[in-house]
């Protein structure tokens, strides 16, 4: 088998080889693409996404998830995400200060944050699909969203952020490798002294989500996560009612990342 090349994504490197390998990536690459209210979004098949690279355990499920489910039927969804809105307004920070919602998938939260004249967002989702969903909805306004589609554990962000929401996200990290990895970019992506919110399932919520499992946190178990240096300011639960009607129930953390680096 002669090796050829190289693909690199966005952090593995596979070989592509002289026998067949790029082939088989190539008939999968651009077969169908998925029509969402008129515009179209890659389909992705099997382990590929649209440009032939493999996927990622973890993002073949999210992009299925978002591919075959409305983003208004899944169970995390809110019309109105009341409790993230009211978190970021009490960070006071000024309109321009860069925002990012990790994790965000086809939340509306980007909506409301902008309706609050907020102008320096960012979303960042494994899911291209979940994404899209948000751009079709936004539509002219999707322009003015900064939009990174990529595993939040190996994000390599443009510049420092002044907030950090993440609304059910960290809770799926159930390796311990997985969360460093996420503590590491979180702390290499926020301000000196910039504001963490995040939100999981409680102690006494739900032991899965979207079919898999996940880690309940309280305040104690998720400062010992983060580590030193990160001060919460505020904490609480809220009880969330999903669109088939159950109820889950969240816990929100709101932090201060360090002033000096850790
Ligand atoms: C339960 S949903 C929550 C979506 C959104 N935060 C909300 O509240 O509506 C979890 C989201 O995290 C995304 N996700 C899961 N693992 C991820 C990862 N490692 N990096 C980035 N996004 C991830 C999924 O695609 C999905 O959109």
């Amino acid at each position: 088998m002669l090796a050829i090349g190289r693909i690199c994504y966005p952090y593995q490197k596979w070989l592509i080889t002289n026998d067949g390998y790029e082939l088989l990536t190539s008939q999968k690459w651009f077969g169908s693409y998925l029509n969402i209210n008129g515009c179209t979004t890659p389909c992705y098949n099997d382990s590929f996404n649209a440009y032939g690279w493999l996927m990622s355990e973890t993002k073949k499920h999210w992009e299925n998830v978002y591919l075959t489910k409305s983003p208004l039927k899944v169970s995390w969804y809110q019309q109105e995400p009341v409790l993230s809105v009211s978190l970021i307004a009490s960070a006071g920070l000024a309109p321009d200060a860069p925002i990012i919602d990790v994790g965000g998938g086809s939340s509306t939260l980007v909506d409301k944050l902008q309706d609050e004249a907020y102008t320096n967002i960012s979303v960042l989702d494994i899911s291209g699909s979940a994404l899209a969903h948000s751009k079709i909805r936004l539509a002219d306004k999707a322009d003015k969203v900064h939009w990174y589609e990529a595993d939040v554990t190996r994000f390599e962000a443009p510049h420092r952020f002044a907030l950090w929401h993440d609304r059910a996200v960290f809770h799926f990290l159930t390796k311990k490798a997985d969360r460093e990895r996420y503590v590491n970019v979180l702390k290499q992506t926020l301000e000196k002294g910039g504001h963490i919110i995040i939100m999981t399932f409680a102690t006494d919520g739900p032991n899965k989500c979207s079919g898999l499992d996940i880690v309940q946190y309280d305040a104690e178990k998720l400062t010992v996560e983060l580590g030193p240096g990160f001060k919460l300011v505020e904490t609480g639960h809220e009880v969330h009612h999903t669109p088939a009607g159950n109820q889950q129930k969240f816990a929100y953390f709101h932090l201060r990342a360090p002033e000096e680096a850790v």
